[in-house]
């Protein structure tokens, strides 16, 4: 079989106010009638004969909705009690699935263009998984963006794989030429993977199938996901493993996961922006920015945002620091 892996757990921390914790950005309709969370799914209907959708609990009820909306019934669930980011969210795929199945894993917070080129990567990632690689799809950059892992390449083959490197270091990959952004969707073997995730991070992978042995219909129990480490899989296996390989694409790719990003998807939508390259979300009132450039004006009913486009990265700390307080 070949199973659609929908991680539905982020909360989306660098889009507050836009995103929340009651209601992450994969769930927002910004984009014409579906969100984010939907199209990933109409996106991947073609490719799987299976959808299992991998969401925290406080997701649950909104990934149900949505996927109510789109009329799939049939769809199965892993409900985590607790976030504990994406390798353990994916080992509980991996163990919820026959060891020869494939698993084509997606985030459900990004912006895609469906075509030729999306169903020609998808494809050869599922080929390549077929002969036991662990595939990842690669982006050329476009900026030193630090926010995303990188993937050194020579044709198919990864040379290595370096997750968030300091803004210097992306520079340096962008120089080199031959390095692509990683775009968060994986390609593998169940059975592939956790054999990888035991070899290099062994206690993700005893303390996940430990808690994923207790389930009880395909939701776990807090008391044993809290002892699981917190870490993605980027760290976990992605930078470790020698069975990597890459499938370089150049189907259009956004990851919205900070405001820059939503900045150049709405610029292309032609949202307004002043001669100065300021521009506002989410409110219709006319605005004016004096002395600005490039900041976005964020507005929801109950908070809003000023930023400098440039520290869009920085609003993730703001979150933490809002989270702590309340
Ligand atoms: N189920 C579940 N549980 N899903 C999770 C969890 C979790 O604990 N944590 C994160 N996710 C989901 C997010 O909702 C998102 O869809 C996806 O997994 C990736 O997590 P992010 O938190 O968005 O990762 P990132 O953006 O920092 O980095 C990853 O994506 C980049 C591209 O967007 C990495 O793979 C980078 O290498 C990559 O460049
Ligand atoms: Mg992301």
């Amino acid at each position: 079989e070949i199973i659609h892996v929908l991680l539905t757990g982020g909360v989306g921390s660098r889009l507050w106010p836009l995103s929340r914790k009651s209601r992450p950005k994969q769930y927002i309709d910004l984009f014409g009638g579906y969100s984010l969370f939907e199209l990933s799914v109409i996106r991947n209907e073609g490719f799987s004969t299976k959808l299992n959708v991998v969401g925290n609990v406080d997701n649950n009820e909104l990934s149900k909705k949505a996927l109510t909306k789109l009329g799939n019934e049939a769809y199965s669930n892993i409900i985590e009690a607790t976030p504990r980011n994406t390798a353990p969210a994916i080992a509980f795929a991996a163990f919820s699935a026959k060891p020869e199945d494939i698993l084509l894993v997606t985030p459900a917070d990004h912006i895609i263009k469906e075509g030729e080129e999306y169903s020609a990567a998808v494809n050869k990632a599922i080929e390549l998984a077929k002969s036991d690689s662990i595939v990842t799809f690669g982006i050329k950059p476009e900026k030193p963006e630090t926010g995303y892992g990188y993937i050194e390449h020579k044709g198919e083959d990864v040379i290595a794989f370096r997750e968030k490197p300091d803004l210097e270091t992306a520079e340096s990959f962008l120089e080199a030429g031959n390095f692509l952004w990683n775009s968060g969707m994986f390609c593998f073997k169940a059975g592939v993977f956790l054999e990888e995730l035991k070899n290099f991070a062994p206690e993700v992978f005893e303390k996940s199938l430990k808690a994923w042995k207790n389930n009880q219909e395909g939701e776990l129990k807090l008391d044993d996901s809290m002892g699981i480490p917190s870490i993605s899989v980027d760290y976990a296996v992605m930078e470790r493993s020698d069975k990597i390989k890459v499938v370089s694409s150049d189907f259009e790719w956004s990851d919205m996961g900070s405001f820059d990003a939503i900045f150049d998807y709405l610029k292309d939508q032609n949202h307004p922006i002043d001669e100065n390259g300021n521009m506002v979300i989410g409110s219709e009132n006319y605005t004016a920015f004096v002395g600005l450039k490039d900041s976005i004006l964020v507005c929801t009913s109950d908070a809003n945002l000023v930023l400098s486009k440039e520290q869009s990265q920085d609003v993730k700390k703001l979150y933490l620091k809002l989270e702590r307080s309340s």
